[in-house]
């Protein structure tokens, strides 16, 4: 019995000095984490710029994955930057190289620590950001499109030979090749094959599966394995948050991997890494919104893209004898989300080498203004999303009968959206700031705009001569509070609660808004840049 009980209690007490000694451990890798990322939180907080509002030598667009940062890269910057002035590579980490004399445009899937190798007071920084449920859904569907291409092949042998032996087109960098695309594509791709060839063994029992797409698991996996998966975790979630941060796990800094892995373990810690995203932000010469479409990109035209016009005919004073037969006539860009069609028939490639080569011969002869390039942009992203649904619905036909759609959107299931906000805290959070940045842009453009008519003397006299801009002005005041008051409503409604009748008329009236006030800006000014 005594010996019984002495070895219990010497059991107990062996246990009791393990645990401790294990909280000790714990408690001391938390303190070591906590410094290592408070150490990197106050290096990171650089000061602020004098005027963030000014264009500098080099933009830098930190292209977050599936924000439509692409449509901004085609259709504005293509046009605006002539080929020679994009830095080389740039979406490819290890060729870059930053070195080359007058580059002056990069647009990157890698993150904020490329700064590291850029003329920090020399570089504005762009960027976009989007709801973070709609990027969750987007980066799986983009995923499983891609992957859904190889399914022409008999087997993942053969697909995967293939690939690793055709390149793309002129030495560009092909959509495997990059970050993130280059892990989750291989990925899903091997496990489209698998659950393929699991089909074939299963002698075409017919599946009586759910008709919910997100939910197949006989032909893809479904969202909810998805959004657990390591991948995920590693790439996906608080995706924006650490890409500005300069935290993925491509950063080219080396002590980012620690901070990131303590990030990772210790939730709590997130917050030194929000604070520094939304301090960049904060920082940035413009953050656009992907849901703020049409009136992101308004802005866009007008903050940026009128900076660059006025940079290039300084510099084309200066220098008027530049050469400009010298161009390249290809870009060493990629096509991010679509450059893998070395697959198939490759008209949609060829319509978009046209549509770029048309762009950069428009900048080089000095008449594009911000109006004409509004006008650009409409066609160039009608015919670019045209090309995008054409592709993407012939890919997911080899996943049929899944097939992912709005509608098909709305049939997943309440737990996973949660499951989906709550793994991306982070970005939650940075997503909220950023509407407030917006906001804030949004009032910053609409005083500059009123403003112009005093300071701009002459020229704008003759203007008003003409007719009443005042009306338009008022006009557009009225169309901004609109829209703050419904954004405000409609964020509130699809966040807390997803009243769907009542966020779709909100976003009805929104829309309403967004159309009046974002023609508002263009057309005062195209009527300045008319005269
Ligand atoms: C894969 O497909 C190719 C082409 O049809 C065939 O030659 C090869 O034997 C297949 N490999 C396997 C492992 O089935
Ligand atoms: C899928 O099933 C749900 C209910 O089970 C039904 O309401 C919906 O219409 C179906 N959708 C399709 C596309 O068949
Ligand atoms: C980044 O994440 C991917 C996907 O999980 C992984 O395969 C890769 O090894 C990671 N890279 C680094 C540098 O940790
Ligand atoms: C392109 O597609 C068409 C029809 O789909 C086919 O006849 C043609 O051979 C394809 N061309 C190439 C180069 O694959
Ligand atoms: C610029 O290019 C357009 C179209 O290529 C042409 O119509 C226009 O005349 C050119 N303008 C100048 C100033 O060369
Ligand atoms: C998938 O849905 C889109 C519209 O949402 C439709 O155009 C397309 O034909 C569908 N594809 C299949 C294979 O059903």
């Amino acid at each position: 019995m005594a010996s019984a009980r002495d070895f219990v209690l010497s059991v107990m007490l062996l246990a009791f000095v393990t645990t401790s000694i294990d909280a000790i451990y714990t408690e001391d890798d938390f303190v070591h984490c906590q410094n290592t990322v408070r150490k990197w939180a106050a290096s990171s907080l650089d000061e602020a710029k004098e005027d963030k509002h000014k264009l500098q030598d080099l933009l830098f667009f930190l292209h977050v994955p599936r924000t439509g940062g692409r449509t901004y890269f085609h259709c504005f910057l293509r046009k605006l930057y002539a080929s020679n002035l994009e830095c080389p590579r740039s979406y490819d980490k290890l060729r870059f190289d930053p070195s080359k004399p007058n580059c002056r445009l990069m647009v990157t899937h890698d993150d904020y620590s490329m700064m590291s190798k850029l003329p920090k007071e020399r570089t504005s920084v762009v960027t976009i950001l989007r709801n973070p449920i709609d990027r969750v859904f987007s980066t799986y569907e983009f995923s499983v499109e891609v992957a859904a291409r190889f399914l022409v092949h008999p087997n993942l042998t053969s697909a995967t030979q293939l690939t690793g032996r055709i390149r793309p087109r002129n030495n560009g960098v092909s959509t495997l090749d990059i970050w993130p695309w280059k892990y989750l594509v291989p990925w899903m791709r091997e496990d489209l094959f698998t659950r393929r060839d699991a089909r074939k063994h299963r002698n075409l029992k017919e599946n009586k599966e759910s008709n919910d797409s997100y939910d197949m698991e006989e032909i893809v996996m479904p969202l909810h394995e998805f959004i657990n998966e390591p991948v995920a975790h590693d790439i996906i979630h608080n995706g924006a948050t650490f890409q500005v941060a300069g935290l993925t796990n491509n950063s080219c800094l080396s002590e980012s991997h620690e901070v990131r892995h303590c990030v990772r373990k210790y939730q709590s810690l997130g917050d030194y890494v929000l604070d520094v995203a939304k301090k960049r932000l904060s920082d940035m010469l413009y953050v656009g919104l992907t849901e703020d479409h049409k009136e992101s990109a308004t802005m866009f035209a007008n903050v940026v893209g009128t900076q660059v016009l006025s940079q290039f005919e300084a510099l084309s004073s200066i220098s008027n004898k530049a050469d400009n037969s010298k161009m390249e006539l290809s870009s060493s860009f990629p096509d991010s989300e679509h450059d893998i069609n070395h697959l198939q028939n490759s008209t949609d490639d060829q319509k978009e080498s046209e549509i770029s080569s048309t762009g950069s011969v428009e900048t080089r002869n000095g008449t594009m203004t911000v109006g004409k390039l509004m006008e650009d942009y409409e066609v160039c992203i009608s015919s670019l999303r045209k090309a995008q649904a054409r592709r993407r619905t012939s890919s997911l036909k080899r996943i049929s009968p899944a097939n992912f759609s709005k509608d098909a959107r709305l049939q997943v299931p309440e737990v996973v959206l949660q499951q989906i906000i709550s793994l991306n805290r982070l970005d939650v959070e940075l997503y909220k700031h950023a509407q407030d940045i917006f906001a804030q842009e949004r009032k910053h453009l609409a005083e500059k705009l009123v403003e112009v008519k005093p300071q701009e003397g002459l020229k704008n006299q003759f203007i008003d001569s003409y007719g009443p801009n005042t009306w338009k002005a008022s006009l557009l005041a009225i169309a901004v509070l609109l829209l703050i008051v419904l954004k405000v409503g409609i964020q509130r409604a699809v966040l807390s609660e997803p009243d769907r009748s009542r966020a779709k008329v909100l976003f009805l009236a929104s829309n309403l808004a967004q159309k009046i006030y974002s023609y508002g800006p263009s057309l005062l000014k195209t009527e300045l840049d008319q005269f």
